[in-house]
Order: structure tokens, then C-alpha cells, then sequence
């Protein structure tokens, strides 16, 4: 069973597909959750990852002097916990160099479009969906990439399409793209392990 590790700062709705997807969908049998990183103490992601029994980590940058500190905790945690793979899922930080170094192609990032298109720093959330709308573009989607020490850059893992309609609000654009990520995370994160194992 290849082990898990989450890192969130919101919601958690693509944690909550990537668990359920290792009880009944394309990683079951193959991997387990077996910790969630939430940044944020009042992340509703928190609330799901309990509620699975997963273990949890709450981590606040404001109580470390610098980068270097926060991240070395959180690799930290992801080495007690013996996590093969690290998954990305909302987490609103950059993952530092010390975590990239310790987990080579095997930390993945989800972003609620069509990369090169609309990723970058401060492209994230309704912003994104925004930009997509105002651009009158006819489809948008979701990718799932390898991390890197920049936003959205890293290589492309998988990659999905939704079909827009010009009356879609950035709201409505937001909701079929999130259909798609859930669909699309554990189908990347099922790739990934094919490789590594
Ligand atoms: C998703 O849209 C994801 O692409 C982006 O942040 C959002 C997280 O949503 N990186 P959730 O917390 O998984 O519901």
C-alpha cells in the first residue's frame, strides 16, 4: 500500500475524493491517506480528515522565523508518517526545497485550469475562474502536475477538459471544474504510483 500525505489549507473536497477514491474507486487496494497538513487550523479539510480517522498536522507559518523552519517540520511529519506520495489539494503555500528534495516526482499539485494557461502566483480560486470568463473562453479544466519551487510550472501529469457555455458565471465555471478535479486527482495520483513502483 503506497502511503499518502495531504496538504491543505481550505475546504478539502479533493482530499475528500482522494480518500474515498482509496475506499472505493481507482486507489483502492493500491494506497492509503495516512496524513493531512492543513496550514490553516479552521480548514473544513481538517473536519473530513478526522471524521476518516486520518491523522492530522495543523502547521502556522506565523509561529516559524522562516520558510526553511515551517517546511523542515512538515517533512518532518511526512517522514513519521512514512508518506510515499505528497498531494497537494488547496494548499495555499509553495512547498519548500527540503520537502521537493525528499520526495523527487512524487509531489503533486491540482489546478483548477488548463495549464500554461491561467497558473501562476496569484492565479488561484474565483480568480482564476474570472480571468477564464472574461477571456470568453469555450472550455476550461482541470490539470494535476508535479510540484516545483514555482506555482503551476511543474510537469504535466493529467489534464482534463470541460466544456463551457458564454452564460457560465465564474461560479458555474468553478463547480465543473471541480467535478473534473475530483474525477482527474486520483486518476494522476494512480499514474503516478504506476511509475514509482
Ligand atoms: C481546487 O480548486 C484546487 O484546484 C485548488 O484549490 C481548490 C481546492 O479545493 N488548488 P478543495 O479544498 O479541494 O475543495
Amino acid at each position: 500500500m503506497i502511503k499518502i500525505a495531504v496538504l491543505v489549507s481550505g475546504g478539502g473536497s479533493n482530499l475528500q475524493a482522494i480518500i474515498d477514491s482509496t475506499k472505493k474507486g481507482v486507489l483502492k487496494g493500491l494506497a492509503k491517506v495516512v496524513l493531512v497538513v492543513s496550514n490553516n487550523v479552521t480548514a473544513y479539510a481538517i473536519e473530513r480528515a478526522e471524521k476518516e480517522k486520518i491523522k492530522t498536522f495543523c502547521i502556522e507559518r506565523n509561529y516559524y522565523s522562516d520558510d526553511k523552519t515551517y517546511n523542515a517540520d512538515i517533512l518532518k511529519k511526512l517522514q513519521e508518517a512514512k508518506a510515499d506520495i505528497v498531494c497537494l489539494a488547496g494548499y495555499m503555500r509553495i512547498v519548500g526545497g527540503n520537502i521537493l528534495e525528499a520526495y523527487p516526482g512524487k509531489i503533486l499539485n491540482i489546478h483548477p485550469a488548463l495549464l500554461p494557461k491561467y497558473g501562476g502566483k496569484g492565479m488561484f480560486g474565483h480568480r482564476v475562474h474570472e480571468a477564464v470568463v472574461a477571456a470568453k473562453e469555450a472550455k476550461s479544466g482541470a490539470t494535476v502536475h508535479f510540484a516545483d519551487e514555482t506555482y503551476d510550472t511543474g510537469q504535466i501529469i493529467l489534464q482534463r477538459e470541460v466544456e463551457l457555455s458564454p452564460k457560465d458565471t465564474p461560479q458555474a465555471v468553478a463547480k465543473k471544474v471541480l467535478e473534473i478535479e475530483h474525477q482527474i486527482y486520483p486518476e494522476a495520483i494512480k499514474k503516478v504510483i504506476e511509475e514509482i513502483k
